[in-house]
């Protein structure tokens, strides 16, 4: 595991965003993971600016999300889908028909998780996997359990996590209660992952799991278990290792 602390968030923005465009430049066909949060925001700023410059096109490339709330529209602003395309499918030249997100509006969810994971067993392998950190341990949605799911499922969200993201919403009883998540036996067979954190607030969760032992009740912590993970860190997440 390679773990890079940055002191300034440009940064470590710019470096997460490097490591993305350099990895589509060599291989313009790759298939990323892409992630949602806050964390990542700056990134997508970064490799929208990199494609600006003419550096970087992802016509050719696939994308697969993490995860979806349950329950709200599409076009709700807190929809993942929102998200993606206010902060880099619109601005970047992604096919619209390769950016993959799970619908939590399917009427049969079960039905939707298991379409998901066929597009994912078709696309082989993610060459790139991008994830926050929830305060929890959560990667995707994969909340902390005494078990964990491998493929693409229905979860159902821990208050501290409707907590930690009702700041996206005007009240906690407006934050779904459920979600669909890409499974940790996916994130896991990715060929890279790129985990990135940032706040004093995230300092003991990423400790925890990076140094913490191997457990379901930190899914982060199974990032150990992977050969190929880079971290960045800032100063304010990292100050514990
Ligand atoms: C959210 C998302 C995760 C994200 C995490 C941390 O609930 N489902 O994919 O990594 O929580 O979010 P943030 O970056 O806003 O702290």
């Amino acid at each position: 595991m390679n773990i890079l602390t940055f002191r300034s968030t440009d940064e470590l923005n710019e470096a997460g965003a490097s490591i993305i465009t350099g990895l589509v430049q060599t291989n313009p066909r790759a298939v990323l993971g892409l992630a949602t949060g806050g964390t990542p925001v700056g990134i997508y700023e970064e490799i929208v600016n990199t494609h600006r410059k003419g550096m970087v096109s992802f016509k050719s490339a696939t994308s697969f999300n993490l995860d979806e709330y349950v329950g709200i529209p599409v076009d709700h602003p807190e929809s993942y889908r929102t998200y993606m395309n206010h902060h880099l499918f619109s601005h970047v030249d992604f096919a619209p028909e390769r950016t993959f997100i799970p619908n939590g509006n399917a009427s049969d969810l079960e039905q939707e998780c298991a379409r998901y994971n066929q597009l994912l067993d078709d696309a082989k392998q993610i060459d790139l996997q991008l994830l926050g950190l929830g305060h929890n341990g959560h990667i995707g949605f994969n909340e902390p359990d005494h078990a964990l799911v491998s493929g693409t499922h229905i979860v159902k969200l821990k208050d501290e996590t409707r907590e930690a993201n009702a700041r996206f919403f005007d009240s906690i009883d407006e934050v779904p209660t459920h979600a669909l998540t890409m499974g940790v036996g996916t994130i896991l067979k990715a060929k890279m992952i790129l985990l990135v954190v940032r706040g004093a607030d995230k300092a003991e969760i990423v400790h925890r799991a990076l140094n913490g032992p191997i457990t379901t009740e930190c899914p982060a912590s199974l990032l150990q278990t992977h050969p190929h993970v880079v971290v960045l860190l800032d100063t304010e997440s990292g100050r514990l290792f």
